[in-house]
C-alpha cells in the first residue's frame, strides 16, 4: 500500500503538467485574442472600418473624439495586459528573473492604469446600452482595484495576498477572453433559431445583453476558488476582530 507522501509524489507531477498545460491555454489564447482583435483596428480608421462591419468600428466611429481616444487608448493598453499578464504566473521566470518578474509586473500596472481610464469612459458609451454600462463598469472597477491591492501586497512584501489580488485580477484581464468565447458559444446555440438577417441581429442583441457580466463573473468565482485551493488569503468582505491582549 502507498504512504500518503507516496501518493502526494504519485500525484505531483501529473497536477503540475495540468497546471503547465492550463497555462499554455491562457499564454496562447491571450496572444490569439489579443493580436487579432486589437490588430484588426490597424487595418484603416475607425470611419474606415465600419462600413465592412470591423468589431466595433460602427459604434464607435460616430462617438465624439475623445471617446475614440479613449477607445484606442483601451485596446493598445489593456492588449498589452493581456500579453503581459500570464508570464507573471510562470513560477520558474518568477524564480529564476525576479527582476524580470518586477519590470513586467509595472508595465502590467501602467498598462491596467491607462487601460481602464479607456474602458471607464467606453462603458458609458457601450454598444450594449444601460446592461453594457453596468456589466463593463463595475469590471473595470474591479479591475484596476485588484490592480492596486495587488501593487499595495508586493509593496508592503506580503506576497502571499499579492498572489491572491494577482490572480483575481488576471481572472478579470483574461475576460477578454472568455468575451469572445462566450459570444460564439451563444451564437452558435442560437443558430438553429435563425432564418432571415433579421433574426441574425436579434441572436446577436440576445448574446450581447447578457455578456457584459457573463464574460467575467464566472472568472472571478473561478480564481477565488483557485485563491482558497492553493491556501492563499481569501477575500473577506468584513475584517476578522483584532484579539486585544489584556495586559498581564
Ligand atoms: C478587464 C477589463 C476590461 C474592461 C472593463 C473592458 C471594457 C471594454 C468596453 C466597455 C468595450 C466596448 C464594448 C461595447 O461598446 O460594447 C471594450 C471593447 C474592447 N476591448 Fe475591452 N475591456 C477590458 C479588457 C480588455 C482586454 C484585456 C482587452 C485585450 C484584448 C480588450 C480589448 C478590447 C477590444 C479589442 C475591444 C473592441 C471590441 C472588439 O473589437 O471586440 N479589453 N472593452
Amino acid at each position: 500500500m502507498l504512504s500518503q507522501t507516496d501518493k502526494r509524489r504519485a500525484v505531483g507531477p501529473r497536477r503540475h503538467r495540468g497546471g503547465a498545460l492550463s497555462w499554455t491555454w491562457v499564454v496562447f489564447s491571450s496572444i490569439a485574442i489579443a493580436g487579432y482583435f486589437v490588430g484588426q483596428y490597424g487595418e484603416g480608421t475607425l470611419a474606415e472600418l465600419a462600413p465592412d462591419n470591423v468589431g466595433l468600428a460602427t459604434t464607435y466611429a460616430v462617438r465624439p473624439w475623445p471617446v475614440q481616444i479613449a477607445f484606442y487608448d483601451h485596446i493598445v493598453f489593456a492588449g498589452l495586459s493581456l500579453v503581459l499578464g500570464p508570464w507573471q504566473f510562470a513560477r520558474g521566470l518568477r524564480r529564476r528573473r525576479p527582476g524580470l518578474h518586477r519590470a513586467i509586473g509595472r508595465a502590467y500596472m501602467i498598462c491596467i492604469a491607462l487601460g481602464s481610464v479607456g474602458a471607464f469612459v467606453m462603458s458609458f458609451f457601450s454598444s450594449a446600452g444601460f446592461d453594457g454600462f453596468f456589466g463593463f463598469c463595475s469590471l473595470d472597477l474591479l479591475w484596476a482595484w485588484t490592480a492596486w491591492r495587488g501593487y499595495r501586497a508586493a509593496r508592503e512584501r506580503d506576497i502571499r495576498s499579492h498572489q491572491a489580488w494577482m490572480l483575481r485580477n488576471f481572472a478579470l484581464t483574461y475576460a477578454a477572453v472568455t468575451l469572445r468565447l462566450w459570444l460564439g458559444t451563444l451564437l452558435v446555440a442560437q443558430l438553429p433559431f435563425v432564418q432571415d438577417d433579421v433574426a441574425y441581429q436579434q441572436i446577436w442583441n440576445n448574446a450581447y445583453n447578457v455578456i457584459p457580466f457573463l464574460c467575467w463573473l464566472p472568472n472571478i468565482v473561478v480564481a477565488e476558488l483557485m485563491v482558497r485551493r492553493r491556501g492563499l488569503p481569501a477575500l473577506r468582505l468584513v475584517e476578522p476582530p483584532r484579539v486585544v491582549r489584556a495586559a498581564e
